[in-house]
């Protein structure tokens, strides 16, 4: 397997695209929040391709990926062992619906249909429906879920181009289907379906603020970090290491400038908005997320930003921070994880 280039995503590549999935092959996939490494999530040998692609651990379970809400239902259980009904886990999934196609993504009791490679052997299973036209197209195409984790090596920074597939994982797919760049630029938010109310697993592109309009309240766990006292979210999902989505590079928020280890000259900085002359002069190379410091372009452009500055001529990166709400929060918690060492 391995492709040379990217594939625009016109209606024949699209077909193509399904016919080497059918045949149980990996193909890098758009979504609208960053790029998807597919596989026919009914294969259990294409599912264990994803992993050995990505240099995932076995543990750490996939998203299915469904193009309507109904096509969700096979794979997803929402009665107790009797087949009654569970009324809390049908409304919220009812809910649930009301986001998708869109950035969410839920986690719920599975059914037998779902493969165990997807769900690592766990009796939940994450699933949603994307909102960019070319996946969705696919996912008509196809008669069956598209299992798909964001297509980086495992720890990497996750792709929001084309390009940033080809760079990593060009000898593992049969083709990179391109349906420009990704428009959210953040993966999507993950919630559980609970009892006592959903639970935030990951924050992403939609933020809590939307999904309590919906759902009420969403449960947040913390959890007291030992080194710095402070209190901080802790998540559920297998997949949220304290260290992910990193540059090669140490990275620093901002505001911490004064602990960057003397022998670091040439600095870099990530800037959320345009930064005043006296300020620029200072780096050694620069990237502005935004012209006006809109979070939602902050998001967007993040990650291509992460990766420019891994191959920038600087030893270091310094990096803004904002406010732990709306889409912020997402931000913030990428931006953690980048600097953890
Ligand atoms: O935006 C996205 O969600 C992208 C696009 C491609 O859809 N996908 C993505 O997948 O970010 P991935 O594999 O990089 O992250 C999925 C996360 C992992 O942290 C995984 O542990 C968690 O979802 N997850 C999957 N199934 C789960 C389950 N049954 N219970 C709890 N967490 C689960
Ligand atoms: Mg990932």
């Amino acid at each position: 397997m391995g492709c040379h280039c990217t594939t625009p995503a016109s209606a024949e590549a699209i077909q193509q695209a399904a016919e080497h999935l059918a045949a149980g092959r990996l193909v890098a996939v758009p979504t609208e929040t960053v790029y998807g490494l597919g596989a026919d999530a009914t294969n259990p040998q294409a599912v264990a391709n994803i992993f050995r692609a990505k240099g995932r651990p076995s543990t750490n379970p996939l998203i299915l990926h469904v193009a309507s809400p109904e096509a969700a239902s096979p794979w997803v259980r929402l009665t107790d062992s009797a087949g009654q009904p569970i009324p809390w886990l049908q409304q919220q999934w009812e809910c649930t619906a009301t986001f998708w196609p869109g950035p969410l993504t839920v986690v719920v009791p599975k059914s037998n249909a779902v493969a165990d490679g997807v769900t690592a052997g766990a009796d939940t299973v994450a699933i949603r429906v994307p909102n960019h036209p070319v996946m969705l197209s696919l996912l008509q195409t196809c008669p069956f879920p598209i299992a798909a984790p964001s297509a980086n090596r495992s720890n990497y920074i996750s792709p929001t181009r084309a390009e940033h597939v080809l760079a990593a994982l060009a000898d593992q797919v049969a083709m990179i289907l391109d349906g420009g760049d990704c428009r959210c630029g953040l993966e999507s938010t993950i919630i559980r379906l609970a009892a006592e109310g959903v639970e935030l697993l990951r924050p992403g592109a939609i933020p809590i603020e939307s999904l309590e309009t919906v759902f009420g309240p969403v449960r947040v766990p913390m959890a007291t970090d030992s080194t710095e006292g402070n209190v901080t979210a802790v998540m559920a999902a297998p997949g949220m290491m304290r260290k992910h989505y990193s540059p090669a590079k140490p990275m620093y928020p901002v505001g911490v400038s004064e602990s960057l280890p003397v022998a670091i000259h040439r600095v870099g900085r990530i800037a959320f908005a345009p930064l005043a002359d006296d300020q620029a002069s200072r780096y050694a190379w620069i990237a502005t997320l935004s012209e006006k410091g809109d979070l939602e372009e902050v998001a967007r452009n993040l990650y291509g930003a992460l990766r420019l500055a891994d191959a920038a001529d600087c030893d270091a990166i310094l990096i803004d921070v904002c406010e732990r709400t709306g889409i912020g929060r997402a931000i913030m918690d990428r931006i953690d994880r980048a600097c953890a060492r």
